[in-house]
């Protein structure tokens, strides 16, 4: 479902990718690889009945987690663009004051409840803003009504998250011990977000299961595209490319590209080595780092992400009749989406003439069905590609410093 365009074709060595597929298979962290078929169907049906009682009675629902536990959910969020009355709002991605005050500001008086998101049930930031809306709550429907408006998605028996939502009754959703956190958007910790938020998550999980049978349905490895996409990158790599820049040239986009930074950018960065990833939305960006791209230091490939149907919503230039005062007359009736798409052709062409390698990933379009195979196409590549350049793609032992220090000015007591 998901098509890619390699700037040349890519050059797979077939035994290679058979052994990192199989070491991969064997990880005690490969739980997303088959979760389309596996998926635990009473959890599914429990998240359902959730995200129906939290539509009944929140007018917002406030999404408490950082990093792997919040960027995958915003990113489909945002790219469906579903109507709905329940509004997801974020906290705990940040320890800032002010991104704190804006989301309790604009939730004023209304109703609300709190998704609290975190595998680990340790992590700070989200801890920390837990508090907050814990008292919120609490003040607003009392300890035991608050109880029953808290959603807590985390470890199945361990953690401090775990110990508080047995102790206090919190309805729980499990993320499963056998995956990572940039791997767990199509877990509970995406689909309460995401099904609160008015998106179809059998859509979505189907999506990323008809993309999964058409890798094994692929008889020649080297056809499959997420093979292509990773052995693609690792060729660059090795050609001291040292920076990926995914570009779109639409906005609802932007957060698709963040959770794909995250999911890269931790998978790969380990041992001072790993493609820096990048991002842009067009054409916004073409007037700020347009430039850089064009003429700047070529250590850049581009991976153009592409929708060849965005929506419905569509608009023509409006016929002003008249003299020509603004030089529109030439765009007149044209579909925006023309327009759109004919900048995102003409910047291509501009980078590729530049010296740039463009990469297209292309999807059909913005529904869930297409989204759930975008994101299992990008995680099949990701834990590929950090194989081939020598990596475990699962951990993150290199996010361990700054908390060290952070807790030792803060003067955290040792365990
Ligand atoms: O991918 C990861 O594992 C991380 O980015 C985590 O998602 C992030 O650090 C948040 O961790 P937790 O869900 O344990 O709070």
């Amino acid at each position: 479902m998901i098509k890619f365009v390699p700037a040349q074709p890519a050059a797979v060595n077939i035994n290679q990718i058979e052994v990192a597929l199989s070491e991969i298979r064997n990880d005690a962290m490969s739980g997303w690889l088959d979760l389309p078929d596996n998926y635990d169907r009473d959890e599914l049906a429990n998240i359902k009945k959730a995200a129906q009682q939290i539509q009944n009675d929140s007018k917002f629902l406030v999404c408490i987690g950082i990093g792997g536990s919040y960027l995958g959910h915003k990113a489909l969020i945002d790219a469906l663009e579903k109507p709905s009355y329940t509004r997801v709002l974020y906290a705990g991605n940040s320890l800032s004051p002010r991104a704190l005050n804006a989301v309790m500001q604009q939730i004023g008086d209304a109703d609300f409840s709190v998704n609290v998101i975190s595998k680990s049930g340790t992590t700070t930031e989200p801890a920390v803003a837990f508090r907050f809306f814990k008292e919120k709550l609490y003040k607003k429907y009392g300890k035991e009504g608050a109880a029953k408006r808290i959603y807590a998605t985390t470890d199945a028996k361990q953690g401090a998250l775990h110990g508080e939502a047995v102790q206090e009754g919190y309805t729980r959703f499990v993320v499963p011990d056998n995956i990572g956190g940039r791997f767990s958007v199509l877990t509970a910790v995406g689909l309460l977000p995401l099904a609160v938020a008015g998106a179809d998550v059998d859509a979505l999980l189907d999506g990323a299961k008809t993309e999964k049978d058409d890798y094994a349905r692929e008889p020649n490895l080297g056809n499959v595209t997420a093979v292509q996409y990773a052995v693609t990158r690792s060729e660059y790599w090795k050609k001291k490319y040292d920076t990926e820049v995914m570009a779109s040239f639409e906005p609802s986009l932007q957060y698709f590209e963040e959770w794909w930074k995250q999911l890269f950018g931790e998978s790969e960065g380990k041992n001072h080595q790993g493609i820096f990833p990048a991002s842009v939305v067009y054409t916004t960006d073409l007037h700020s780092l347009g430039q850089y791209m064009q003429d700047g230091r070529r250590n850049i490939f581009e991976t153009m992400l592409e929708v060849e149907k965005v929506g419905e919503v569509d608009f023509a230039v409006p016929i002003i009749p008249g003299a020509d005062v603004d030089g529109l007359k030439y765009l007149e009736d044209r579909k925006l989406s023309d327009i759109n798409r004919i900048a995102c052709m003409a910047t291509m062409a501009a980078h590729r003439a530049g010296g740039i390698p463009v990469l297209e990933v292309i999807m059909p379009d913005l529904t869930e069905r297409s989204l759930g195979a975008l994101v299992y196409f990008f995680e099949y590549a990701c834990a590929l590609s950090a194989k081939l350049s020598g990596v475990n793609p699962f951990d993150q032992p290199g996010v361990e410093a700054y908390k060290t220090n952070m807790f030792g000015l803060l003067g955290k007591p040792v365990a």
